[in-house]
């Protein structure tokens, strides 16, 4: 544990590897602009450009142009540049730099056991790059290089934040310092893990083949509403109570979505809509969806006219970033003991 008193500081990033989702917006999205909002923290929010390029080749004007797209989608979905600092993150060297002294504190036998690396390697392990092997030090590095107290992210990452504490404690048992906080998971809300319309065993991403899987934060009204109206689900009418959801993924993942979009709890939902029919429901759901997500797509479209003052606001984001990374750097390299 460590004892010293950290600012509370929120970090998280995306990676711009193309396509957003209704599940990057309410797993992620929504709740920086919440943490945002809230007051409480200094917010950090970043586009990991460097982990896009660790599964496969990245056509260039291809990683450029999903990278300002997705800074158009943070800024779309409300975070504010005034607010908040948005990077890039190969724009803030720090990141890795940190990751390389990192990659000299976590051991092979961590990174081996990472869900994430089992499943995106395979049994093609022996092809796959270092980079992806090395992929959670470099996150913990992102969080670390700003001393980050907390981290918004969905169910997915956890083990990787697992992994951000115990290389932090290693560092500072190691090194016999209190410097890196022990940071904590934000793992909340009714929707950390949104499901595909199509299957509700499987979580709802941009690499599903199926369209009809996700929504698109690109995609316009009507076909937000259709993919809605052909979600599946099961023939029964909506219970009154959480329970009533065991077994009945489908069901249970569209009353997440719709308590997410309206800041409700599934609680609340189910006191509303218990009884329904998703003939009912799904309009009601549709409307919602288009009311809060159509208006993302349109503003989206419109920062990416302007790429010229989306790279402004990165650039600027760099320079407020660096007066925070480059002094833990900075000590970092001193405690470990390199001369500068
Ligand atoms: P990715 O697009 O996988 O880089 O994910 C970026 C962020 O969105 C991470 O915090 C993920 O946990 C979150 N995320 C991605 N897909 C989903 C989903 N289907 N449900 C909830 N959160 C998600
Ligand atoms: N690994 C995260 C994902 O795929 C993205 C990410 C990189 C991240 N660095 C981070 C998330 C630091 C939170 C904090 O979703």
């Amino acid at each position: 544990m460590t004892d010293t008193q950290f600012t509370p500081r929120v970090f998280s990033g995306i990676q711009p590897s193309g396509g957003l989702t209704l599940g990057n917006y309410l797993g992620a999205m929504k709740r920086f602009v919440d943490m945002q909002d809230e007051g409480s923290y200094q917010t950090i929010y970043c586009m990991v450009d460097l982990h896009a390029i660790t599964a496969k080749l990245q056509d260039p004007a291809t990683l450029r142009h999903n990278t300002r797209e997705l800074a158009a989608g943070f800024i779309a979905a409300g975070v504010d540049p005034q607010k908040s600092i948005l990077i890039n993150q190969s724009q803030v060297p720090e990141h890795a730099q940190l990751a390389w002294i990192f990659n000299c504190v976590a051991r092979m036998g961590w990174m081996g056991r990472m869900t994430q690396w089992k499943d995106k390697a395979g049994k093609n392990a022996e092809t796959a790059s270092l980079g992806l092997f090395a992929y959670p030090a470099l996150m913990a590095a992102d969080i670390l290089i700003y001393h980050a107290t907390h981290v918004p992210v969905g169910e997915d990452q956890k083990q990787h934040l697992e992994l951000t504490r115990d290389i932090a404690a290693k560092f500072n048992h190691d090194y016999g310092v209190d410097f890196f906080p022990l940071t904590e998971p934000v793992i909340e809300g009714a929707a950390t893990r949104v499901m595909s319309l199509r299957d509700g065993s499987k979580k709802m991403s941009k690499s599903d083949p199926s369209d009809a899987s996700r929504i698109n934060l690109t995609d316009d009204a009507d076909t937000i509403a259709k993919k809605i109206r052909k979600a599946k689900t099961d023939p029964d009418a909506l219970p009154s109570e959480i329970e009533g959801l065991k077994d009945r993924p489908e069901a249970r993942n569209l009353v997440n979505i719709y308590a997410a979009l309206n800041d409700q709890t599934v609680e609340q939902v189910l006191a509303e809509v218990g009884g329904q029919q998703f003939g009912t429901f799904k309009p009601l759901l549709a409307d919602l969806a288009v009311a809060k997500m159509s208006p993302i797509s349109t503003r989206m479209a419109e920062l990416m006219a302007d790429t010229a003052e989306i790279d402004r606001i990165l650039a600027n984001g760099a320079t407020q970033a660096r007066e925070i990374t480059a002094p833990i750097l900075r000590k970092t390299y001193d405690i470990v003991g390199m001369v500068g």
